[in-house]
């Protein structure tokens, strides 16, 4: 087995005097499409933020590559993110956001910004809307012109903070579609916080599940297994949320 893309030991992570998750160890396989699992406020944004460098760990250790402690300032991102807030710049077109990413870390010229920006739009299915601002667009498009800025460096590795949040069924199956396509054709690494049943048995080939009550993972692996296997009734629990919905008929 090929060594994970990132490996994670004894993290523990939180603010102030506030502890969210203590002592957590867990691989991200190259290739994966990792999903970060818990409830509200268990701490998975913050994770998240910890593994892009953004925050500093309490304790522990996360190394991605093989290298410790990435951090954004200063060196050009080696990864491409989007947040749970998502935002694009809304006085930008969509062509202006992605074209902004690129611009912000390369000295291209104008013509080779546009051909990266043409190219980006192209891989989520954006092609010709780069003149729209983004209120112009729908949810789901919107949500796919932040994954194309995510890719204009053409990382190895994404991370999505619950990018399929707020949309309709159908745009939020578009999405995980998407994210599908873009880790089978580029071998895209997926690191991805979400909710969604039906997204983390589709898309999902590994997964952590946090608790905000113990602070640790209480569950990992593959999850199908994890929902036919797990003794634990929390893990159950969410697994099987809709046989908890009250049958009427
Ligand atoms: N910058 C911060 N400073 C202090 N506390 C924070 C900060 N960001 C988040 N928190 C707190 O940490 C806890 C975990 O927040 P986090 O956003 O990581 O949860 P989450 O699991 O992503 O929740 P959700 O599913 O609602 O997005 C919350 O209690 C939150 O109020
Ligand atoms: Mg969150």
């Amino acid at each position: 087995m090929s060594k994970p893309l990132i490996t994670v030991r004894d993290l523990s992570i939180g603010y102030g005097d506030t502890t969210l998750l203590r002592n957590a160890s867990f691989d991200v396989p190259r290739g994966d499409i990792f999903i970060i699992l818990g409830g509200s406020g268990c701490g998975k944004s913050t994770l998240l933020r910890h593994l892009i460098g953004l925050e500093t760990p309490l304790a522990g250790e996360i190394r991605i590559a093989g290298i410790g402690a990435p951090r954004l300032e200063g060196a050009a991102p080696r990864f491409g993110v989007m947040f749970q807030s998502g935002a694009l710049f809304s006085s930008m077109t969509v062509g202006e956001n992605v074209a902004f990413a690129v611009q912000e870390w390369t000295h291209l010229p104008p013509e080779a910004v546009s051909a990266i920006v043409r190219a980006k739009l192209a891989l989520v299915g954006l092609e010709g809307s780069e003149d729209k601002l983004p209120a112009a667009l729908s949810g789901g498009m919107r949500k796919r012109a932040a994954i194309a800025r995510a890719m204009a460096f053409e990382p190895n590795l994404i991370f999505l903070d619950e990018p399929s949040a707020g949309l309709d069924p159908v745009s939020a199956v578009e999405l995980d579609e998407l994210i599908l396509a873009l880790n089978r054709n580029l071998g895209l690494t997926v690191v991805m916080v979400t909710h969604e049943l039906e997204s983390i048995f589709k898309v999902g080939k590994h997964c952590i599940m946090l608790d905000r009550d113990t602070r640790t993972i209480i569950a990992q692996g593959e999850p199908q297994k994890l929902r036919s296997e797990t003794d634990d009734p929390r893990v159950r629990r969410f697994f099987n949320r809709e046989t908890s919905i009250p049958q009427w008929q």
